[in-house]
């Protein structure tokens, strides 16, 4: 964000208005940009929902959500820009009212036409709801229309593709912000900048250099209470389809032509093209799934004994596998990726390993050079470590592994926007650069849907591993048929 604000003018129509992520993700985001200067007099914000509010209860309930965020007349003069409507996303009748307020904020408070619609409501009315803002008249003829939408994106291929299609009926896809909150994460946004702005870096990062890379994104806690929706969608598509695959573009694509969003989906899309998808035999060789058993602690159950868990579900709550791109830069080079609940630690990051010199020393020496390796800590703590040869300090010439390492210090974690604030003025701004486009999200699906049939069908093994470690053994064998190791390991 630039430092001095320009003020936005707009009116924001969000669908799930009195929702959880509203509260805690989604008001108190739009607060700080008010903080901050970038919302001030000219927006609104009209809330819907099922719920019968007023305006004054919808206030309140905005107060009370950024409450311990400002001081009293900010919090007060901030929450007087919400609005609320009760509303039933599936009756179009119902749309012609939202019509009218969206008419009459956008004069009072000379919002020059500027639309955003935000859906936080349950995924299986996105289509519709996009059809009927569409249909029913609610985008304005001056100003822009932009639609933001939350994951998941589909649940399937097909499923994915026929939202789309919802979604252009009256969305082009340069309107269409995907969110995908780990695009919003600074980390993760800090890898062009470690990538593209040192030629050191860029210039080896290709297959002559690269041995592997490895992304990780190891939660610690388990399913919670949230079994009705991950028992259905498993590790595979609510951590690697959207999440693990947006870090992956952004390791795997070529320099973009600029820094413009235009072109860094381009570079992305292009590396995804070339992306190996598995057949049932590649899906077996190449990917490992797991469900976590019990832990060492009476807390810690298994899976199927966890609430609303079916006891006999095959569910994946850890997925390991290797990534292959078919271009110049990455023939042979694995990116291995792993995800999974109930392992020893939090812990989001990316690996680069380097190959070793094949340099001889001499004879105290032999075997000694260790494989460099750039880390890219992204949580719960932001750091980048490199580790490299250098000489041991005895007498015969030795060398030892040495590790460099700079963290983000305090006060840049203060200065940091969370990834809501961050992708709602990246939205309001029209910059799509940190959310998620359809050719992407449909290549990730056709990749995903391979492995999702062949577990599906009980093709390949459910490998247990015991909770507070780091995942299956088979998941280390996987890494160890090509000579390679996790670098992290819990
Ligand atoms: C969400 C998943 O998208 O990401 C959750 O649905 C997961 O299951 C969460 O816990 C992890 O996000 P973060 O930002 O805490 O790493």
């Amino acid at each position: 964000m630039d430092n001095k604000p320009k003020e936005l003018r707009l009116i924001l129509l969000l669908f799930g208005g009195t929702g959880d992520l509203a509260k805690r993700k989604l008001y108190p985001s739009l607060f700080n940009l008010f903080k901050k200067g970038y919302l001030q007099e000219h927006f609104a914000v009209i809330g819907t929902a099922r719920k019968d509010l007023d305006d004054d209860k919808f206030q309140e309930l905005v107060r009370e959500s950024i409450a311990n965020n400002g001081d009293e007349g900010q919090v007060k003069s901030f929450a007087a820009h919400f609005h609320y409507t009760h509303h039933d996303v599936t009756d179009l009748k119902d749309y012609s009212k939202l019509k009218d307020l969206l008419n009459k904020y956008n004069e009072e408070y000379d919002a020059q036409g500027n639309r955003i619609f935000y859906m936080s409501v349950a995924p299986r009315f996105f289509g519709q709801i996009a059809e009927a803002i569409k249909s029913e008249g609610l985008m304005s003829d001056d100003g822009y229309n932009r639609l933001m939408v939350e994951k998941p994106f589909g649940t399937s291929y097909e499923t994915a593709e026929k939202l789309q299609k919802q979604l252009e009926s009256g969305f082009s896809d340069n309107q269409i912000f995907r969110i995908d909150h780990y695009l919003g994460k600074e980390m993760v946004q800090n890898i062009p900048a470690i990538r593209f702005g040192n030629p050191l870096i860029d210039a080896t990062w290709n297959k002559d250099y690269i041995k592997n890379i490895q992304v990780t994104l190891a939660e610690k806690l388990g399913v919670e209470e949230r079994a009705g929706y991950y028992n259905t969608a498993g590790a595979l598509l609510d951590m690697i389809q959207n999440h693990t695959f947006q870090i992956v573009g952004w390791l795997a694509m070529e320099k973009p032509a600029s820094f413009s969003d235009k072109d860094i989906r381009a570079a992305k899309n292009a590396a995804f093209s070339k992306l190996k998808i598995y057949d049932e035999e590649g899906v077996k060789n190449n990917f490992v799934r797991g469900q976590y058993g019990k832990g060492r602690e009476v807390w810690q159950k298994a899976y199927t004994e966890e609430p609303d868990v079916p006891s006999d579900s095959k569910n994946d709550t850890y997925v390991a596998g290797r990534l292959q791109f078919d271009t110049d830069r990455w023939q042979g080079v694995p990116f291995y990726v792993r995800t999974g609940k109930r392992l020893s630690e939090k812990q989001t990051r990316v690996d680069i390993v380097y190959k070793k010199s094949a340099f001889d020393f001499g004879e105290f020496n032999q075997d000694k050079l260790e494989e460099p390796v750039l880390s890219i800590l992204i949580d719960p703590v932001g750091r980048i470590e490199f580790s490299l040869n250098g000489k041991d300090v005895t007498t015969e010439f030795q060398t030892r592994s040495d590790l460099l390492s700079w963290q983000v210090s305090d006060k840049d974690k203060e200065l940091t926007p969370d990834p809501y604030e961050r992708m709602f003025h990246d939205a309001m701004n029209g910059d799509g650069s940190n959310f998620a486009d359809w050719t992407g999200v449909s290549i990730s699906w056709k990749f995903v849907d391979q492995i999702a049939k062949t577990w599906d069908e009980d093709k390949a093994p459910l490998e247990t591993y015991e909770s507070a470690t780091m995942g299956p053994v088979a998941a280390d064998r996987l890494l160890a048929e090509t000579g390679d190791r996790w670098i992290y390991r819990g």
